[in-house]
């Protein structure tokens, strides 16, 4: 008998059941009134009284094996036939969720962020509601200078001293004002000005502002560091040129061209120049760091910063900054990263 019991615990080891015929086939053979089970149970009646008890045993856990068994893919197969007849096919495959993507803004942002953090730079950010202060005058713009009208920047109030703030350069002023040197932050957020929108400017747009003041900070450690980023940004083989400017915050100033993917053979793109302008930058003028409270004997600096949307509209190669913008879905769509 304990043989029959271990083919029949074998058998259904394996069992699987997904429709009403296989399991009523099953509870013919093993279960029903003349199934394998109640004549084991009728052989059990013979069984010498010796072995009673073992066998007994094995024949109840049989029975709790085989209606166990039963009841499992009863309810499985009940519950497959529940969703049939309220109409939903439970085989039919998922529908597709569509899934959104980052703004390319972001991800730009995000990069040029993840540059810098590689090379020990903070993030920081500031209100994009400003006062004079903070945008203009701790940055050493004269009073009468034309940034500050109203041809240029957008006033909140009809007081002149709120504003939205024209360039990133206003959270370098109060980075300043809380930090003490060593400072090494990059400071991304958005920007406007008071510009007829076209496809090359618009009145708001993103910029990510850089700030290093230390001791014995030097030109060449802002040169370096530009370099580093230009290849990170765009290629090994990109190189850099730093052309003199004039920013009222840096002294000495630069603005940085990086080389046109053209390879100098002249495109659209660089106007046959063969050169791209990506950023301004130059050493932290002596004056600000006074203004903002650092000693400026002690230390020197270098600051940059550049346009999202120019840089994205480079590597995108897109011909209208609008379309950043606008979120047009046949735009934004060609971000979705590939699955
Ligand atoms: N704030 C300047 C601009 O908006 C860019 C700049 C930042 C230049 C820092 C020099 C140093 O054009």
């Amino acid at each position: 008998m304990l043989d029959k019991i271990n083919r029949i615990r074998a058998e259904i080891g394996n069992f699987k059941a997904t429709t009403q015929v296989e399991l009523e086939e099953f509870r013919l053979k093993y279960l029903s009134k003349k199934g394998q089970l109640n004549g084991l149970f009728d052989e059990f009646k013979t069984t010498a009284n010796m072995q009673k008890r073992e066998i007994g045993q094995k024949l109840n856990e049989l029975k709790g094996l085989l209606t166990e068994t039963f009841d499992r893919f009863k309810e499985e197969i009940d519950q497959h036939a529940a969703g049939a007849a309220s109409g939903n096919d439970l085989t039919r495959p998922g529908d597709a969720l569509s899934v959104g993507s980052r703004h390319p803004i972001s991800v730009v942002r995000n990069e040029i962020c993840d540059i810098f953090r590689r090379i020990g730079f903070t993030v920081a950010e500031g209100p994009e509601i400003e006062d004079d202060q903070h945008v203009f005058s701790a940055l050493n713009f004269p009073p009468e200078h034309p940034a500050r009208d109203m041809q240029d920047t957008f006033f909140v109030t009809r007081n002149p001293d709120i504003l939205l703030r024209t360039h990133t350069s206003s959270v370098q002023v109060r980075v300043m004002e809380k930090t003490a040197p060593p400072i090494r932050m990059i400071m991304p957020g958005r920007v406007f000005r008071n510009e007829v929108v076209s496809a090359r400017s618009h009145c708001i747009f993103h910029q990510v502002e850089g700030l290093y003041i230390a001791e014995n900070v030097s030109f060449a450690d802002l040169k370096q560091t530009l370099m580093f980023f230009a290849r990170e940004m765009f290629g090994e083989q990109t190189q850099i040129r730093l052309r003199p400017s004039f920013f009222p915050f840096t002294e000495p100033s630069a603005e940085m061209d990086v080389s046109c993917t053209c390879g100098g053979k002249g495109c659209n793109l660089c106007k046959h120049t063969g050169w791209l302008e990506i950023m301004g930058c130059g050493m932290v003028d002596p004056n600000v760091l006074d203004n903002c409270g650092i000693d400026a004997k002690k230390y020197s600096g270098y600051a940059f910063g550049m346009g999202i949307e120019r840089i994205a509209m480079l590597k995108f190669s897109t011909k209208d900054i609008r379309m950043y913008f606008e979120n047009d879905v046949r735009f934004l769509r060609q971000f979705i990263p590939a699955m």
